[in-house]
């Protein structure tokens, strides 16, 4: 295994653990909703603190770009950590949310890993080196046309509502043609199922980059394509299509007509 993937895993696992270990206190307590938040933004600071003291006893110099404490450090290596992605699930002990690492190397992402601790599922990649589900290959599916096909997104919320329309409009498209929609609630894993071929695409408006850095480098190792609503090349973070090549291209000739100058990017 590639030493920045072995890296990640021992960080994601570590996280996960501490995660895991209080849903029991997060997903249905009697508490108010302010003291619930408050006890949720804990655990992500706590599981976010283990993944960087994990990679800078490995990497004392390098940088981080972290959710919940931001950008720091060294600009060579940045590490762009997602602690706890679908916190929302977390909150409500809703069984789907994971932890994402990618380490970039002078602006390229070089490796990911999205950990899914309930599941045990590890997703790993490295440039060049392809994707892995544990030991076994990714490959995105096969899925020729939308029609058919499963499809995953992400609502638009907070400041992103003023996208709603626009994203209603999509849906409505994406919805009467596709076999199923699914909003599974952490973007992480939905772009590591595009990769391993569970979902044929997906799309979503407002992300960030720790949701979609890990998930980005495993598509394309994973012959997958991913890319702007317009279908440009994707710097992590913002608006994102994402699928098997030919979905991907179904996906952004769906959008196109929806999208304002404010989404063409
Ligand atoms: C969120 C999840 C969710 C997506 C949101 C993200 P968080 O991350 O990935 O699926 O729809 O856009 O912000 O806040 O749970 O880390
Ligand atoms: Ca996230
Ligand atoms: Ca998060």
């Amino acid at each position: 295994m590639h030493p920045l993937v072995n890296i990640a895993v021992g960080a994601a696992r570590r996280a996960g653990e501490l995660i895991v270990r209080n849903l029991d206190r997060a997903g249905g307590v009697t508490v108010s909703e302010k003291s619930r938040n408050d006890f949720v933004t804990e655990i992500d600071r706590a599981a976010e603190q283990l993944v960087i003291e994990t990679i800078h006893k490995a990497y004392p110099d390098h940088g981080i770009l972290a959710e919940e404490s931001g950008r720091h450090g060294g600009d060579e290596y940045v590490w762009i950590i997602d602690p706890l992605d679908g916190t929302t699930n977390f909150l409500h002990g809703f069984p789907q949310f994971a932890v994402s690492i990618a380490c970039q190397h002078r602006g390229r992402v070089e490796a990911g890993v999205i950990f899914d601790p309930l599941r045990s599922e590890l997703f790993t990649a490295s440039r060049g080196a392809g994707a892995q589900l544990e030991n076994r290959r990714l490959r995105v599916s096969a899925q020729r046309a939308i029609e058919g096909s499963l499809i995953g997104t992400g609502f638009p919320y907070r400041a992103n509502t003023r996208w709603l329309k626009p994203y209603l409009a999509m849906l409505e498209q994406v919805m009467q043609r596709a076999a199923g929609v699914r909003r599974p609630g952490s973007a992480a894993l939905d772009l590591a199922y595009v990769a391993a071929g569970r979902l044929d695409g997906f799309w979503e408006l407002g992300l960030a980059p720790w949701d979609t850095a890990a998930g980005n480098l495993m598509i394309t190792e994973a012959g997958g394509r991913i890319g702007t609503l317009a279908g440009n090349p994707y710097a992590d973070g913002g608006n994102l299509i994402a699928g098997n090549p030919r979905i991907f291209t179904a996906l952004v000739e769906t959008c196109a007509p929806f999208l304002g100058d404010d989404l063409r990017g």
